[in-house]
């Protein structure tokens, strides 16, 4: 099912969508555009967007259909979900995609009665922890050598939390 939504400084009308098998390759390209380190790679991301219990959205441009960002969360336990990954393709980055996709993975959370929903993100990933602090969530515990490759001189992580309201 297509849902239409428009958001700020965002030219092209836009519109969001699950995940399916067809997909992959796309969001496999997105994944390398996205991440000079350590980017999901092909059955990674078909175990995260199809396994039970995960949920998702595609962020897609509504004139070119090119994929703009996806999201993808799991269930951890009955109240708590954990975003998986989000990914803006830097072409589009700061123009409101991120803020759509992560409003639309919370409210699938509330909808699925989660109370909390949680993240890991590197330590310096400064860019990212900006955009989840704007968004409510607060830093939790820092998860020594928690990525196998490093970042910016760095393999540790950040837990991020929010409580959904
Ligand atoms: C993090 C990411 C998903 C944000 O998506 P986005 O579309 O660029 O974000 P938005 O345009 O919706 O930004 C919303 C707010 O987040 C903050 N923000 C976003 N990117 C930021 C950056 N690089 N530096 C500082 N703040 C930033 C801003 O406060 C912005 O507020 P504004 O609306 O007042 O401008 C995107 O930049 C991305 O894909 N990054 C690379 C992949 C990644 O690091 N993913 C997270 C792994 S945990």
């Amino acid at each position: 099912m297509e849902e239409c939504i428009s958001f700020k400084n965002m030219n092209c009308p836009v519109y969001l969508k699950r995940f399916s098998p067809e997909d992959i390759i796309e969001v496999e390209e997105l994944e390398k555009r996205t991440f000079e380190v350590g980017p999901y790679n092909r059955e990674e991301l078909e175990e995260l967007l199809t396994m039970p219990d995960t949920f998702n959205f595609l962020l897609y441009d509504e004139k070119s259909h090119e994929l703009l960002g996806y999201i993808a969360a799991s269930k951890i336990d009955e109240v708590t979900a954990n975003i998986e990954s989000i990914a803006v393709d830097p072409r589009y980055q700061g123009k409101g995609a991120g803020t759509a996709l992560l409003n639309a993975i919370e409210q699938e959370m509330k909808a699925r009665k989660y109370i909390f929903s949680i993240l890991e993100v590197r330590e310096m990933n400064m860019g990212a922890l900006e955009f989840y602090k704007s968004k409510g969530y607060e830093e939790g515990e820092l998860l020594k050598n928690f990525y196998t490759l490093s970042y910016k001189g760095s393999n540790h992580g950040i837990r991020l939390i929010k409580k959904l309201t």
